[in-house]
Order: structure tokens, then sequence, then C-alpha cells
């Protein structure tokens, strides 16, 4: 059936190219000749025949005539570049006039070209193949373009899974060494804890073994009378027990950062459990206390705690943590670079109340420089950071998002006023939409 060897993806059974014309000899003509070169022709006698049968298929090019009843070929032509599933169509104008204002004017509006009757054989065919050709191209071109974009956003979400996944490596690295060394504190912390009331009553007894023979020999030999001045046996029963009690509120302090630490990283809890959230928060301040306190560049950060009556909270609760981490390290952030800029003592704000609905809200709010009101709606946005190379990845507040709506089925949102401070306000649902959650975790896996 294919008349052209050379070009056989053109002229086959299924390019379709729709001839309108009002003048029935003219028709006859176009269809005799493309039908023996092996197109598909469907025809149409006037510009509103043309329109209505496009509706039901799509032809590849389309010949039109200029001068029709009813409306004509620059009108028809405006109305199907108008309709977005025909203004791809080439449109090619058939003219009996040699006038050229005609042709421009076709193909300003939108016709690829035009031929001119009577009808010269050999040049329709030709210009009818070259537009053919040109049309696949295009549609070539546009599939390229369109899988180039499909390729870009897959790497895209490939490099952001891939700095996530470094991410969270890292905090379960860091969950881990925190882990361990908590656990190889605790013993000998507690060791020396257990003994430090024996060791209280051993040399208090001894003390009281001295008194005892001081009193019965009251004038020792010269050696013992010397020994005791040089020892300064008065100051040493009054210092001792000074001592001992700093160490045990050493040890107690020991403890309560061990026990910190173990809440902080949580590595033994992969499944959601019921968790009292103030102590994550604590825990984790805790982590940052050094970077709180006073040093010679920078005050000290008040933290200001106003804990409302909450309930045990469904969640993960060292990713819970990981958030706290994120927005209170942001916060300390923020102080640290306004410093001497704000008016005031240095301060975070946290607070904890129980909404309606079964949630609870966490607000973390800080008065440092505050953030810019374009960078307020892009906050979550993975990479963004306004922070120098090798401080900032610009992935701690994105990651704390995913955990919170993800993982939680909770929200995350952020209040700033430049100039006066930042506040993060989470939510969380205390007894979660179990089912809710879950498949929504599940359809992301198969995303
Ligand atoms: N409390 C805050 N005050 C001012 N800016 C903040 C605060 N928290 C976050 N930001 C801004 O948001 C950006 C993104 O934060 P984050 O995702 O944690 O990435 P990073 O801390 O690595 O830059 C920060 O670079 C900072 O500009
Ligand atoms: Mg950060």
């Amino acid at each position: 059936m294919l008349m052209n060897t050379t070009r056989p993806e053109i002229a086959t059974q299924e390019t379709t190219i729709l001839v309108v014309d009002d003048t029935s000899t003219n028709l006859q003509i176009l269809f005799d000749l493309l039908s023996e070169q092996g197109y598909r022709v469907a025809i149409a006698k006037n510009g509103e025949a043309a329109l209505e049968r496009l509706q039901s298929y799509i032809p590849q090019l389309i010949l039109l005539d200029v001068m029709m009843p009813g409306i004509d070929g620059f009108e028809t032509c405006r109305r199907l570049n108008e309709n977005p599933m025909t203004s791809n169509i080439p449109v090619i104008f058939m003219t009996a006039l040699s006038d050229s204002v005609d042709k421009v004017r076709g193909l300003n509006i939108g016709a690829v070209d035009y031929i001119t009757k009577p009808i010269q054989h050999e040049e329709v065919l030709a210009r009818i193949r070259i537009h053919l050709q040109l049309r696949n191209i295009k549609a070539l071109e546009g599939m390229v373009s369109q899988r180039t974009t499909e390729l870009t956003q897959a790497l895209d979400n490939l490099k952001n899974a891939q700095t996530q996944l470094v991410q969270s490596e890292k905090m379960s690295a860091l969950g881990q060494l925190v882990a361990g060394v908590a656990h190889e504190i605790n013993n000998p912390v507690n060791f020396i804890h257990g003994n430090l009331a024996h060791v209280q009553d051993y040399t208090l007894g001894l003390l009281d073994l001295v008194k005892l023979y001081q009193q019965h020999y009251p004038d020792p030999p010269e050696e013992i009378q010397d020994y005791t001045e040089d020892l300064e046996l008065d100051f040493l029963e009054e210092d001792l027990e000074k001592m001992l009690a700093s160490m045990k509120m050493g040890s107690v302090r020991i403890r309560q950062i061990v026990l910190s630490l173990r809440n902080f990283s949580r590595l033994d809890e992969a499944e959601k459990k019921p968790v009292d959230l103030h102590e994550g928060i604590e825990s984790t301040l805790m982590i940052l206390q050094y970077r709180l306190k006073a040093r010679p560049e920078h005050p000290a950060i008040e933290v200001l705690r106003k804990y409302g009556e909450i309930p045990l909270v469904e969640c993960y609760p060292s990713k819970l943590n990981q958030v706290f981490m994120n927005i209170l390290a942001n916060a300390i952030d923020a102080l640290e670079e306004s410093h001497g800029n704000i008016s005031g003592k240095p301060q975070i704000r946290i607070s904890t109340e129980q909404l309606h609905n079964k949630w609870v809200a966490i607000r973390i709010a800080d008065n440092g420089h505050g953030i810019p009101e374009e960078i307020v709606s892009k906050i979550f946005d993975p990479f963004l950071t306004t922070k120098p190379m090798g401080k900032g990845t610009g992935l701690g507040l994105s990651i704390s998002y995913q955990i919170i709506t993800e993982q939680h089925g909770g929200k995350i949102d952020c209040y700033s006023t430049p100039g006066q401070g930042t506040e993060f306000v989470i939510q969380i649902p205390h007894k979660p939409m179990w089912e809710s959650v879950e498949l929504s975790e599940k359809e992301v896996r198969v995303k």
C-alpha cells in the first residue's frame, strides 16, 4: 500500500489528511491524488463541518480552502488555533488568488504553508511531505523535552532522598554515639554514687574514733601532736563534709545527664509509643546546654518554660527529639547571630498545651533576628539555608517537616517578624488517626 518507499513513516494508512473545500471538483482531485499516495483522506465542505469533524478525530494535516461560504479559511484557522486539541495540526492554505496579501495573512494567523489553485500535483505532495516530517520532528522534540523534564525531576528526587538519608544516617550515628557514651558512663557513675554514702559513713566513723582517742588520751606523744597540727584536723573535719556533699551533688548531676542522653537517643524504640514530650524537650535542652551557657563572646541564653498539662503522645520519640534539636539549634544560631542587635536578653520560650480535638501544641520561640517574609514561605524547602558553607545544610527543617507531617500526622508552622523573633508551632494528634497515618506512609513508600 505504501507508495513512497523512501519515506514509509509518512505516507501510511495511519496518516490522515483533512481536506476542506467548498468546490466538489477540488475535493475530488485532492481525494484521488492523496489516496493514490497512501494517505487516508477525510473531507469537509466548509469551515463549520471541518470543526465539527475535528471533535471526533484528529488528522495529521489539514488542507484548508480560504474562500468558503459561512466561516472562511482564516476564521476556521483562527478557531483551530484557539483549541489546544487542534492548535498543533499543521494547516496548509489553498488559495485561488495569487494575491500575496492573502498568503501573508494566512501565514500570520498560524498556517504553516500555502498552495495556489489550480493545484500542481507534485508541489502539493512535496509540501505535504515536508510538513508531515516537520510535524513528526516537533512531536519528537516535545517528547524529548517532556522526558528530560521527567528525568530532571527524578534526579532531583533522588538527590533529595540521598541527602535525607545522609542526614538521618548522621542523626542515627549521633544517637548511637550518645547511647554508647551514656551506657559506658552509667556503670562507673553508679559505683561512685552508690559508694559515696559508705565513704561518708566510714570517714565520719574514723573522725569519731579520732575524737574518742583525743578524749581518752588528751596528752598524746609529740609525734602524734605534730602530725595532728600538720593535718589541720579541725579544718579537715569541716571541709570533708562539704566535699562529700558536693561530690554527691556531682554524681547526682552526672546520673541526670546520663538519663538525658539515653532519653535523647532512645535507640531501642523503633516503634511508636506513648511518650512524655516534656522529657524529650528537656533532654534535648540538656544536650544543647553547652550552647546556652554564657561564653566570652556571647551572653547566656535564657530558656523560659511554660509547660501545660498534656497527655502522653503516641510518637517515635527519637524522631521528635530530632525535630526539637533542629528547631532549638536554629533558635540558638539565630540568637548568636543577633548578638548585640536585640533589645533585652536572648531568650527561648517553650510552651506546650493541649488543644481541643485531641491535639497537642508545642511552641518554640526566640527573640532573635527573625526571618524575612520571602524566606518564611520557603522555610521547609530542602537545601534552603542562610548559613555559611559548612555550617548550614538547609535540611534540618525540611526533615522536621517530614517527621511531623508524614510520620506523625501533625502540622508544623513558622511565624516570624523580622527584627523581633521567630516562632515554630508544632501540632500533633495525641490519639493519632492510626489508620490514616499508617496508610499515608505506605502510599509514600509505593511512590
Ligand atoms: N529561629 C530562627 N531564626 C531565624 N532564622 C531561622 C530560624 N530557624 C530557621 N531559620 C532559617 O531557616 C534556614 C533553614 O533552616 P534549616 O532547615 O534548619 O537549615 P540550616 O540550619 O542548616 O540552615 C536557616 O538557614 C535560617 O535562615
Ligand atoms: Mg538548622
